[in-house]
């Protein structure tokens, strides 16, 4: 059941519809516009993998009892294919995340996507609707995978029919704020992740239980949420669709510090890149816990100079301000950072093709 079936093409793949093509170009907001395909695959208990298909863009057939539906057992993934020269395309780190997804079903008690499958559909949907793939700066094809128990049935157990289906869309910046620093608002009331729980898988339960928490720092002025851990509520975590990293020093002196992986945080494949590209800037990297008192006195004497979070999504977004309970406080000088600046463009570097793939990160 863990053979990767091949990807067959369904009746109606055709060229790309101009019209809503130039629309998603010109701009739409995060995963708003689809391009023309999309693959899906089926699972069973009894039959694994098979009846992958790339197929016409369209909705799906979905019994009402389909238990991801009721009980969530869901979970998605999401990267990113860039313009090199209109026939050819690098997806970035595609078996990472085929990687990070088995991890995430295996904790929602959902089948796991060969590697190869994953990575086949991305291949067979990007080759296809090559057309939508944006070459402008800071864009690329946001690919949106999702798995989730299809089967019709309302008992509590693991559903034994799942879906698998990827989608893409245009993407540019993921804030509309555009190249300001964004402000956070730290997290008094709502928790994300407790130890043993779900907040290193990438579940969708994990997101539609930080919007409510996200309205309320928005009232309060800001772009996103700062999660805290769940026992000794002090230490940072991440933003929820981010993971969070602290610079300290400025010049031969600066350090990049980002929480270590403890099972509650989601391991960023963006943060992993930036771990490892950050050596070559040479900036000192360590991952340690910080607290967010001292978040605010390390700010406050100058010492942590920057503040960014960092996903496929958002890729590098400064810190500006931080609102919590005890009051405000400014990073830095609360405008993007230079740290910010030249790991934002390292990483734009080998996502282009104008640095070396030194670590194979760019499936071509
Ligand atoms: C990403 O960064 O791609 C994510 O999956 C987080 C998100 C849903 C904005």
């Amino acid at each position: 059941s863990s053979a990767a079936p091949d990807i067959v093409l369904r009746p109606g793949t055709s060229a790309s519809s101009a019209d809503r093509r130039r629309e998603a170009l010109a701009g739409a907001a995060f995963g708003e516009v689809f391009t023309d395909h999309m693959v899906t695959a089926r699972w069973t208990a009894t039959d694994g993998w098979h009846d992958a298909a790339l197929e016409p863009f369209a909705p799906l057939e979905l019994s009402p009892a389909a238990v991801g539906l009721h009980y969530g057992q869901s979970v998605f993934e999401g990267f990113k294919a860039y313009h090199r020269t209109p026939e050819r395309a690098a997806i970035f780190r595609p078996s990472a995340h085929a990687r990070r997804f088995a991890d995430s079903a295996r904790r929602m008690a959902l089948p796991e996507v060969p590697v190869d499958l994953f990575v086949g559909a991305a291949e067979a949907l990007v080759r296809q609707d090559k057309d939508w793939i944006p070459d402008g700066d800071d864009r690329s094809l946001y690919l949106r995978p999702v798995l989730f128990a299809s089967e019709a049935h309302l008992a509590l157990r693991p559903a034994r029919a799942c879906l698998f289906v990827l989608l893409a869309f245009p993407t540019g910046n993921f804030f509309d704020a555009g190249d300001r620093a964004v402000t956070v608002a730290v997290a008094d009331e709502y928790v994300r992740a407790a130890p043993g729980g779900t907040g290193a898988a990438k579940c969708g339960g994990n997101y539609a239980s930080t919007y409510l928490a996200q309205e309320t720092a928005a009232r309060k002025g800001a772009d996103q949420v700062v999660w805290l851990d769940a026992v000794e509520r002090r230490w940072v975590e991440e933003l929820g669709g981010m993971n969070l990293f602290f610079v300290y020093g400025t010049g031969d002196q600066t350090t990049l510090t980002t929480p270590p992986l403890t099972g509650t945080i989601l391991p960023g494949v963006t943060r992993d890149t930036l771990l490892t590209l950050a050596g070559g800037l040479g900036l000192q990297v360590t991952e340690a816990p910080i607290t967010v008192s001292r978040w605010r006195e390390e700010c406050a004497a100058g010492r942590i100079t920057e503040v960014f979070a960092c996903g496929t999504a958002a890729r590098i977004t400064s810190v500006g301000r931080v609102l919590s309970a005890d009051g405000p406080w400014t990073v830095g000088d609360g405008r993007p950072g230079p740290v910010a600046g030249r790991l934002s463009a390292a990483l734009a570097a080998v996502h282009r093709g104008e640095a070396a793939d030194s670590y194979g990160w760019c499936h071509l």
